[in-house]
């Protein structure tokens, strides 16, 4: 049973997800910027590969590597000795494939070359999970807004590819979307991270389970803590 589900590793959490989230689903990880949205995918992606031997890819189009590995190593979660499990792919290895495959550095050609990297790594090595970081800013490489349908299309894309995918999504401070569009209806799940101003002085980390199809879950905030190395969850009192 534990088997059909990625645990998050987020202490007490995965209890209230029925194990952690379906294997499969494209889930949106929300939050506005700070609120641990790149953390929590690391923590998920590098804890199933240290003790799942799970294999994932963190597809960093905002952070280059370099900048991803140095915020992760700090807290304990660098790459050593797992780069068979684990691999980062930013904005300067894609520009490399193309200039490797001679194919223009064009919007038009990002999606396609993304989507080559991601189907060659699940093909030669295997790959379980896929984190992509951000869905913004992957919209931002075409230099226009992506269509509903375009959308629609990639999300598809996505979910056939039998990975379970995290899909960050940054959120507007003065918006309750989860994503700037509508993609909320098509992710089979949403985990909403944020901030919670709770005095004058004091602002807390908090989680929550918004959706997750095939899952009975709790939709209530829990506060989220670091605990050592590893994420943890207590009750929220406060609201
Ligand atoms: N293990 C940790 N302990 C303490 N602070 C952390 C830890 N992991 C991340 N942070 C801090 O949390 C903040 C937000 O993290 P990040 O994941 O980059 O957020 P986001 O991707 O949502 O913008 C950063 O300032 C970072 O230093
Ligand atoms: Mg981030």
């Amino acid at each position: 049973m534990d088997g059909d589900r990625i645990k998050t590793f987020i202490k007490g959490f995965d209890d209230h997800l029925e194990g952690g989230i379906p294997r499969g689903h494209v889930v949106l990880l929300s939050g506005t910027p700070g609120t641990m949205k790149s953390t929590v995918a690391w923590n998920i992606l590098w804890n199933n590969a240290r003790q799942r031997d799970q294999k994932g890819m963190y597809l960093s189009l905002e952070q280059s590597e370099r900048s991803l590995l140095d915020q992760m190593e700090r807290f304990g979660l660098g790459l050593k000795g797992m780069e068979d499990r684990l691999s980062i792919v930013d904005l300067g290895t894609i520009r490399g494939e193309m200039a490797r495959a001679q194919i223009e550095s064009d919007k038009e050609n990002w999606a396609s070359v993304i989507k080559g990297i991601v189907g060659d790594a699940k093909e030669q090595k295997g790959l379980d999970i896929l984190a992509l970081d951000s869905l913004e800013a992957y919209e931002l490489l075409f230099e226009r807004t992506m269509t509903r349908n375009e959308m629609f299309h990639f999300f598809e894309w996505l979910r056939q590819l039998g990975v379970t995918v995290l899909l960050i999504a940054e959120m507007s401070p003065d918006s309750n979307r989860y994503s700037k569009y509508d993609e909320g209806f098509l992710a089979d799940g949403i985990l909403h991270l944020k901030l919670s101003e709770v005095s004058d002085v004091d602002v807390q980390r908090r989680i929550r389970c918004v959706k997750m199809r095939g899952t009975r879950h709790s939709p209530g905030f829990f506060n989220l803590l670091v605990d050592g190395q590893a994420l943890a969850i207590t009750k929220t009192i406060l609201d």
